[in-house]
Parts: structure tokens; C-alpha cells; sequence
């Protein structure tokens, strides 16, 4: 095991789907594996903008039974719910002190809403609440709190993780050394994965398949697959197939490089590579939804797991916290 400190937040907004699976997910199961990963489920991030706990409390039962479900490393891995560590609330206070406003108007996230408001010919901050505007000191809160040495994110929150570096930096300055400087680290290939129509696998193009679709479902789903009208005994270029690129990480290699040959040299149909990939992804999946399904219906398992994952998390949180008010308030 490294002495690298994993950690990841995961805002519980939804059913995550096969992209999001195999850009984030899988790479954070695989760390758990090799290394201590912190892994929570950030409810608090969520409250910016869905204003109803019953759905936040469900989504975060959802994100929860499905890391344990598809094999997160339950020796390695702390799986806990953010707003259970008051550590985090403090945190955020402390450190507000200290984030130059300039550098939350740079976030993109923020930005996008000016842009979206400009066009729309709203109010600027028309719908930006403080807790969408000061995100990044939250989600500073968060990685600084566990001394994280490496983030793994999307694209999208490598600048969040750059803002927590350079807020840990700042305050190392002024304070002298207190937290550990995090990295991001970003899913190489999670842009790649594309979805049934061939672009991006994304709810705003509502190309996805969920990642526990019922077997019937997922078939058909597999079955609408976009593709071009090549015949079974042309040759086709594998990487520019959805169905290729997505059977690659759910085979293992020896099938992949079949596939990649009959592919090349024009001895399988579209029909017949759907029915391949749709038993990959179904025998990779079939177990983990079982499981998933189980925990759904016991959540009470759930809330001992987050529990036992908060006490440990909240006694390195409370270390942290401890050091930064004393750094700060003596
Ligand atoms: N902001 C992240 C997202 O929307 C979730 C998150 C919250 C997070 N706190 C974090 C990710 C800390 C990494 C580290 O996906």
C-alpha cells in the first residue's frame, strides 16, 4: 500500500451511468485497491441546488450501495457522508477568511452561470446562491480536511482542486505549514466514452445507459446503438465504433483484440458485435446490480456502513481542525 492519500467527493444528484462508471468510478474502485482512499458522498455540495431532503437522502443511499456494490475496497476505502463531519463545517468558515474573493469569480462553474444569465438577459446573479458562489471553498474544506495527496476528478473539477492547492498554499504562508498540497488527477480517458448516438455519453444528450438498467432494458438499449451502414463483410474501423470503444471496458483483453480483428477484417455485423457487447456488459454488471438492489432495500446496512465511515473520517478531520484554530485563533 502507497502512502498517497486518495480522496473523492461524489455529489449525490442522481444515478450515475456507464460513463460516469467507467471515467470515475472504476478508476476510484481500482485506487481502493492499492491505497487509503477517502470517498464521500457530498450532500452538503448537493444543497446549493436541490432545496429537498428526501431526494438528496435517497440519491445519497443510491451513490452509497452502488461503490460497495461494484467492489469499492471496504479495507482501504472510508465511505462516509460529508455533512456528518463537523470538521467540514468549521473548516469552511476558517477558510473563508482567507479565499480572495477574485478567486471564486474566476471558477468556472460560477462564470458559466454569469454567461447563462447574460444570454438569458437576466439579473447576473440571477439563481447563484452563496453556496453555488463559494463551492470551492467547501470543496477545499473537504481535501484539505484529510490531508488528500491526490484528487481523482472530471475535467470539469480540476480547477476546484487547483483553487483547494492554491488556498492550502496561501495559508501555509501565512500560518506556517499546516495542510498537505493535493493534486488533481483527471480520468485519462473519460472523455472517450461515447454514448448511443455516438457523441459524449451525457444526460443533456440523453444518449446513456444507466449503469443498473434491468437486463431487458439494457439489450434494448445496446440494440439502439448508432451506427453507420457498413455489411457484416466490410472492414470497419474498431475506434470509431461505439460499440467497440464501449466493449473495451467491459472484456477482457483477449476478447477485446478479437473483436478489434473481426472489426478489421470484416467478419462481424453491427447486430451480432451489439449481442457481444451487451453480454460483456451484463455479465460485468449482473452481480453488482443484485447487490445494489439488496442494499436498496436495506439502507439500514447503508447507514451503518456511512456511520462507521464517518467515526473513522471524523478522527482525522478532528486532528486537522484542531491544528487550524490553533494555527489561527491560538
Ligand atoms: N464538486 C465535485 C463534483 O461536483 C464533488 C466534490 C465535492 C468533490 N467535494 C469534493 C470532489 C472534494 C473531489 C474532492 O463532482
Amino acid at each position: 500500500m502507497s502512502e498517497k492519500i486518495i480522496l473523492t467527493g461524489i455529489k449525490p444528484t442522481g444515478m450515475p451511468h456507464i460513463g460516469n462508471y467507467i471515467g470515475a468510478l472504476k478508476p476510484l474502485i481500482e485506487n481502493s485497491r492499492h491505497n487509503k482512499t477517502f470517498v464521500f458522498i457530498a450532500d452538503l455540495h448537493a444543497l446549493n441546488s436541490v432545496h429537498d431532503a428526501k431526494t438528496i437522502k435517497m440519491h445519497t443511499y443510491e451513490i452509497a450501495a452502488l461503490l460497495i456494490s461494484m467492489g469499492l475496497d471496504m479495507n482501504n476505502a472510508i465511505l462516509f457522508r460529508q455533512s456528518d463531519i463537523d470538521a467540514v463545517y468549521k473548516l469552511n468558515t476558517l477558510l473563508m477568511n482567507i479565499t480572495p474573493k477574485g478567486l471564486m469569480n474566476r471558477a468556472h462553474s460560477y462564470k458559466a452561470m454569469l454567461e447563462k444569465n447574460a444570454a438569458a438577459g437576466d439579473d447576473a446573479d440571477a439563481g447563484v446562491n452563496m453556496g453555488l458562489y463559494t463551492y470551492p471553498v467547501l470543496m477545499s474544506a473537504d481535501i484539505l480536511l484529510y490531508n488528500a495527496d491526490i484528487v481523482p476528478v472530471g475535467a470539469d473539477q480540476k480547477q476546484h482542486v487547483e483553487f483547494a492547492r492554491d488556498i492550502a498554499e496561501y495559508f501555509n504562508r501565512t500560518y506556517g505549514n499546516v495542510f498537505r498540497l493535493p493534486e488533481p488527477q483527471i480520468g485519462a480517458d473519460a472523455g472517450l466514452v461515447p454514448g448511443l448516438d455516438g457523441r459524449k455519453m451525457s444526460k443533456s444528450y440523453n444518449n446513456t445507459i444507466p449503469l443498473f438498467a434491468e437486463t431487458s432494458e439494457l439489450k434494448k438499449l445496446v440494440m439502439r446503438i448508432i451506427t453507420d451502414s457498413k455489411l457484416p463483410d466490410e472492414p470497419k474501423n474498431p475506434d470509431e465504433s461505439t460499440i467497440f470503444l464501449l466493449y473495451k471496458h467491459f472484456a477482457n483483453s483477449t476478447d477485446v483484440e478479437k473483436l478489434r480483428q473481426m472489426f478489421e477484417n470484416g467478419k462481424i455485423g453491427y447486430g451480432d458485435a451489439k449481442k457481444m457487447l451487451f453480454d460483456a456488459i451484463n455479465a460485468t454488471l449482473a452481480a453488482p446490480r443484485e447487490k445494489y438492489k439488496y442494499l436498496m432495500s436495506h439502507t439500514g446496512e447503508l447507514d451503518e456502513i456511512l456511520a462507521s465511515g464517518a467515526e473513522r473520517a471524523r478522527k482525522i478531520a478532528d486532528k486537522t481542525i484542531e491544528r487550524v484554530m490553533h494555527a489561527m485563533l491560538g
